[in-house]
């Protein structure tokens, strides 16, 4: 369990903000939503998906590792508004389509079940995090103060970090399954 989710500190709007407007600037989101085209095709989809998420994983790194002077405040609400649809949309996705593939490729076995329910525990908690995590990327994209980086950095890490164990997991387990004999490493 991620205990360091509830201790840290948002920044706040204050005196000491950064001061000035953004520097908005023309870019293109570094992230898009799945590709309903895609979703013909469950393993290409779920390999963009997760292709997608860890785009936004290496974008929230980038925000981590320049706070707090030379953070992107572009970036941060590109990120604040693709967080939480994307991983909803993609844990759905899975959900519906590639975890019940999956079932039926392994068997309803306890061991199948058990790694089935940790990972849709895993997308409720991924959300709630997102969740808050986009208040806070909010907030510096609107030229608030960020009173306490150390703190955000941290939060944000620990959302990225979560995120990739987690495409990880699926990415050993889950897809070669879905792939089949033929295409298993
Ligand atoms: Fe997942």
């Amino acid at each position: 369990m991620l205990g360091f989710r509830r201790t840290r500190e948002l920044p706040v709007c204050g005196a000491n903000g950064a001061g000035g407007p953004p520097p908005y600037k023309e870019a293109p989101p570094p992230f898009a939503l799945p590709r309903p085209e895609a979703r013909a095709a469950p393993l290409a989809a779920i390999r963009a998906a997760h292709g997608d998420k860890l785009r936004l994983c290496d974008a929230l790194e980038q925000v981590a590792d320049t706070l707090p002077g030379h953070v992107d405040r572009i970036l941060c609400l590109q990120i604040a508004n693709a967080l939480v649809p994307l991983l909803r949309d993609v844990h759905r996705y899975e959900e519906e389509v590639i975890f019940p593939a999956y079932e039926a490729i392994r068997g309803a076995t306890e061991t199948t079940a058990t790694s089935l329910r940790r990972l849709c525990a895993e997308h409720v908690e991924d959300e709630c995090f997102a969740d808050e995590v986009t208040q806070v990327l909010l907030s510096i994209g609107h030229g608030c103060a960020i009173d306490n980086p150390e703190a955000v950095g941290f939060m944000l890490r620990g959302l990225f970090e979560t995120l990739r164990r987690h495409i990880a997991f699926e990415a050993e387990h889950i897809l070669p399954a879905i792939a089949g004999p033929a295409h298993a490493s």
